[in-house]
């Protein structure tokens, strides 16, 4: 029903492909909508993407996400029930991790729990698979907590990786499935979520 629709805020602060992906899957959704992409980038490519499709963005400082309530306080003034990381790299604070237990959810562009961590982001991940000598690599949409890539894993899919794959082909097929799966799995977890 109007009025009643599950309201997501993304983190994101990069490219935002992600971001902008997930935005145009929930468009026209019937009980789930992006209410927020939040960001500590203010030169992000996702504030300008947004700022042209109307989408309303809220950047904030370290300080105030670390030190203060005031983004935990933004998030419950705009009735937010979900949080979606999309490229955001730093850890979630307690209070907000206390506030949303359960209902912050990040995409990992691996396998977890390999190649998941601190520094483990972008090109280092897919560089890093390549170096292992795996035979497959996937993506991975966990339940955040306070450790980074540590959360509990709630969907994995996998890809083959060619005997000439290179970190871009590799990141290329990652970012495909990324796009193909995450907001898909979002809204599976949030309706069964809801229907608990
Ligand atoms: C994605 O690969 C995601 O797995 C990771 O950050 C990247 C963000 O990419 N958490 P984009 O900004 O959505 O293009």
């Amino acid at each position: 029903m109007i009025g009643e629709k599950k309201r997501l805020a993304i983190l994101a602060s990069g490219k935002g492909s992600n971001a902008l992906n997930i935005i145009g899957y929930f468009k026209k959704h019937p009980s789930i909508e992006i209410a927020f992409i939040l960001s500590n980038n203010p030169e992000a490519d996702i504030l300008k993407s947004c700022d042209e499709s109307g989408v309303e963005t809220f950047v904030f400082h370290s300080k105030h996400f670390y030190e203060t309530d005031q983004v935990l306080e933004f998030l419950k003034e705009e009735k937010i029930d979900c949080l979606i990381l999309a490229g955001f790299l730093w850890l979630i604070p307690e209070n907000i991790l206390h506030a949303f237990h359960d209902r912050i959810i990040n995409i990992h562009p691996a396998l977890l729990p390999d190649f998941g961590g601190k520094g483990m982001y972008g090109k280092n991940v897919h560089a890093a698979v390549l170096q292992s000598g795996a035979k497959q690599s996937g993506i991975t949409v966990h339940l955040v907590n306070e450790k980074y890539d540590a959360g509990k894993i709630i969907f994995q899919k996998t890809c083959v990786i060619d005997d000439n794959e290179t970190t871009e082909s590799l990141s290329h097929k990652i970012k495909t499935l990324e796009h193909e799966n995450y907001p898909g799995v979002i809204e599976k977890y949030i309706s069964e979520k809801e229907a608990t």
